[in-house]
């Protein structure tokens, strides 16, 4: 079995990735560093030098190494499922799931404000008022993808622990 946890920036795709691994005995894959290490470069610096289509190119074509890994839980960046055919691509393949973590945004932007410097697409916002306006439209356009998974649950107001415990409890 293949897990992709899939969300907004912010979502703690990777934290709750982290906790399900140890809980199911699972490898645990960030694909944020998986193409960091394959690039050789920070996500910001290839944003930087080599631009957002360069990135979701590759985004694309790594995301066919880990489709099939089983025993396998992949915290997939904010944008992979939203590029190219990746959303089709994930629901297609064999024995995979897709969970979505559905967070509110005021809660994203209290967790993306202070780290946004880590992250290109909302690098250059300098106010809370300025990120909401742009997590609004964003989410926007891409809850209708993330939506399309197979699990989604909502992290508001959960602990980790809690997460990970409905997630387990859809799966099996
Ligand atoms: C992105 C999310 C980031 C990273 C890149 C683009 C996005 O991953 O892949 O900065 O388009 O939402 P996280 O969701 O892990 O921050």
């Amino acid at each position: 079995m293949t897990l992709f946890l899939i969300g907004y920036m912010g979502s703690g795709k990777t934290v709750i990735a982290k906790a399900l691994a140890e809980i199911l005995s699972f490898r645990f894959i960030d694909f944020d560093d998986y193409i960091e290490i394959q690039e050789g470069a920070t996500i910001r610096t290839i944003f930087e030098e080599k631009g957002e289509v360069y990135f979701r190119k590759a985004e694309h074509d790594y995301l066919k190494d880990i489709l099939n890994i089983d025993n396998t839980i992949i915290a997939l960046g904010g944008g992979t499922p939203c590029y190219g055919n990746n959303m089709k691509a994930l629901l297609g393949s064999k024995n995979t799931h897709c969970i979505y973590l559905k967070t509110k945004i005021p809660t994203l932007i209290e967790r993306l404000f202070e780290e946004r410097k880590k992250r290109p697409l909302i690098s250059h916002l300098e106010s809370k008022e300025a990120l909401q306006e742009f997590i609004g439209k964003h989410l926007f356009e891409r809850a209708p993808i993330y939506e399309q998974s197979q699990i989604i649950v909502n992290t508001d107001g959960q602990s980790k622990q809690e997460i990970a415990e409905a997630i387990i409890a859809q799966l099996f």
